[in-house]
């Protein structure tokens, strides 16, 4: 068996230990005679897997007790509809940020619920940087502010938290989760669909504070009430019990790699690495404004687009896979995400390093 680097931007790659531990424990987990995907949650050992996960999980992000952390169902994208369900309680306006395509896919469920005011945009500039903020305009009445802290297809990411004053800002950090410190205390909800840097697709991690709990609205659908999910500790109905374990398994990961901030200075290192020998190379560009390129999705292209089939075709002979750019946007792109080790980039730069000088 020879393990691949996956640049898939998610599911992505997972860290090889976790992959191995769950091998280890599929047909009997610690001498129950069982899988964790064939015991019932409520069962003592299955509720402490998810206890667990939900403590390293507080521990490695700093999440203190006045926010509930939830294990949900429907991907990110099922958050586009309940957050707006549960935030905009007797307000009818909420502030969105629009950079890019996962922007424009929560403004466009939100407008079913209520009034989305686009505070900036970048869309002018094809989604290549961050409209500063002192040019947005931000409604003080607003329900909660949103943004995308790391696009996951431009890979276009913040390099700095909003300020919304009294109003909660609501962040989907689905593509950047983990992968650096960030302060929760800033926000009022954190929404992550795990398949990049926590586990596998269908799961996402909601951290809301307590406040933001019980406005809801009536029509809500009860598996879409942060409070009925909060009161029942995620299981109000069967959740996703192997998904939730994996990310029990990559929370310890992490843990024992140093926890965010390790990871952070790893990933800093790897993107710059790639993003060094991207601006170094004329044979290669990305068209992100520096400051806000992301650590965790390089995109790049190559000087001449005839040239892109073989340039996939030379990175899955060998083994470097998943180089395709989103269908929207073309070219390639890497994903490196905290399960990424550096020998992946290394391995790509050397691959490009040969392309270029073979074909440029
Ligand atoms: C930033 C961001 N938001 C939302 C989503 C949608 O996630 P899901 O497919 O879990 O609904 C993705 C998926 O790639 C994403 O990258």
């Amino acid at each position: 068996m020879s393990r691949a680097f996956n640049f898939c931007a998610g599911p992505a790659t997972l860290p090889e230990p976790v992959l191995k531990q769950a091998r280890d424990e599929m047909l009997d987990w610690r001498g129950t005679g069982m899988s964790v995907m064939e015991m019932s949650h409520r069962s003592d050992e299955f509720v402490a897997i998810a206890e667990t996960a939900e403590k390293d999980l507080r521990e490695l992000a700093g999440i203190s007790d006045d926010y509930a952390v939830l294990f949900m169902q429907g991907g990110a994208s099922s958050q586009f509809s309940t957050i707006p369900l549960n935030l905009l309680g007797d307000k009818t306006t909420a502030d969105y940020v629009n950079t890019g395509i996962w922007s424009k896919k929560a403004i466009a469920e939100a407008k079913r619920y209520g009034d989305v005011n686009v505070v900036a945009s970048s869309e002018d500039s094809d989604f290549t940087t961050v409209p500063e903020q002192s040019t947005w305009s931000t409604n003080a009445d607003a329900a909660y502010l949103h943004y995308t802290p790391n696009e996951t297809i431009g890979g276009l990411e913040f390099d700095f938290t909003p300020d919304s004053g009294d109003v909660p800002l609501v962040a989907d950090m689905s593509s950047t989760m983990l992968s650096r410190p960030v302060d929760v205390s800033r926000y009022g909800l954190i929404y992550a669909g795990a398949q990049k840097n926590i586990g596998p697709s269908g799961l996402v991690v909601v951290i809301i504070r307590k406040d933001l709990l019980g406005k809801a609205r009536k029509e809500t659908p009860t598996m879409m009430n942060y409070q009925v999910i909060a009161d029942n500790g995620s299981m109000y109905n069967t959740p996703a019990t192997y998904s939730w374990y994996l990310a029990g398994l990559v929370f310890k990961w992490l843990k024992a790699q140093g926890g965010v901030k390790a990871m952070g200075e790893i990933n800093y290192r790897k993107a710059k690495k790639l993003y060094d020998f991207i601006d170094a190379n004329d044979f290669y560009a990305n068209p992100i404004e520096p400051r806000f390129r992301s650590w965790m999705n390089v995109p790049f292209t190559l000087a001449d687009d005839a040239l892109n089939d073989d340039f996939l075709k030379g990175a899955d002979a060998r083994r470097l896979l998943n180089l395709k750019g989103h269908r929207s946007v073309g070219g390639m792109r890497a994903s490196i995400y905290n399960a990424m080790p550096e020998a992946g980039v290394d391995a790509l730069i050397q691959y490009m390093t040969e392309f270029a000088k073979e074909r440029g």
